[in-house]
């Protein structure tokens, strides 16, 4: 058994069956910001503290068993930020590209983004077509960067080529939907976490999360900690999934 779960009882004193384990967790990483502006920094250095958190959580996940992580880093609404802010996020997306994809190719991990990439400049572009066409044989774990993404544009965006390609009205279904959608051949997140305190999905896989369970926890995500991501983990374990039907002893 990974270690993880050899370690979970000692972190959180109640284990969760891996049974039970979400097969894809998605996160809204809030807090950043804040998390700054709370030590006199500059936001952009709360982005910083993200990417080691991000580096972190993955890392527990993975070892978990999780097979699919998904991470909110950029929403079609982000662009309204400030230019430096914007400027900066774009930065260290494109030195985390660099710095980290061999390290995770050698992990085994594929990497898939999600949004849109024409908006984004040619050399992050280029990066991250690299990044995609190099892991996309990797079966150990799959980490999705939705980036430049926003999940009402995805549904319009599907929409019109589901349109463009002539598809006819009856052929039109969920299964069809999800194949037009960026996280097609990717499971629906079970879980969804959100840190940070606030208690909403801001355009975040719309679609895709009409089952999900939503886990929101107040610790801003530069703070998280791996016990926090075993609580998440065995919340989970502990809701009943029913997916709009009564459970048998109903
Ligand atoms: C939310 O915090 C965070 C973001 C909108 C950006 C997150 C981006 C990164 C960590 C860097 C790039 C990503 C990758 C994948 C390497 P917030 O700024 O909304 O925080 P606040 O609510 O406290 O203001």
């Amino acid at each position: 058994m990974s270690s993880i779960w050899e370690n979970k009882q000692t972190i959180s004193g109640h284990i969760a069956s891996p049974i039970d384990l979400p097969r894809h967790v998605a996160i809204i990483m809030d807090g950043n910001g804040r998390w700054a502006l709370k030590k006199g920094l500059p936001r952009t250095e709360g982005h910083k503290a993200g990417v080691e958190k991000i580096r972190m959580i993955s890392k527990v996940l993975g070892e978990a068993g999780v097979k699919f992580v998904t991470i909110y880093a950029f929403s079609t609404e982000n662009w309204s930020r400030p230019k430096s802010e914007v400027l900066g996020i774009m930065g260290i997306l494109e030195e985390v590209i660099e710095t980290e994809t061999e390290r995770l190719h050698q992990n085994g991990v594929r990497i898939i983004h999600l949004g849109r990439s024409d908006r984004l400049a040619k050399k992050l572009r280029t990066s991250v077509n690299h990044a995609q066409e190099l892991t996309k044989h990797n079966q150990s774990m799959t980490l999705c960067i939705a980036f430049d993404y926003g999940g009402r544009a995805e549904i319009l965006r599907a929409i019109k080529q589901i349109m463009a390609d002539g598809i006819s009205r009856k052929e039109i279904g969920e299964t069809l939907l999800n194949k037009y959608l960026y996280t097609h051949n990717i499971p629906d997140p079970d879980l969804i976490i959100r840190t940070g305190g606030e208690k909403r999905l801001s355009n975040f896989l719309l679609w895709q999360s009409a089952y999900s369970e939503l886990y929101f926890t107040p610790v801003h995500w530069p703070d998280l900690e791996p016990k926090q991501i075993i609580e998440a983990l065995n919340e989970f374990a502990s809701r009943r999934r029913r997916f709009g039907s009564l459970e048998k002893d109903f």
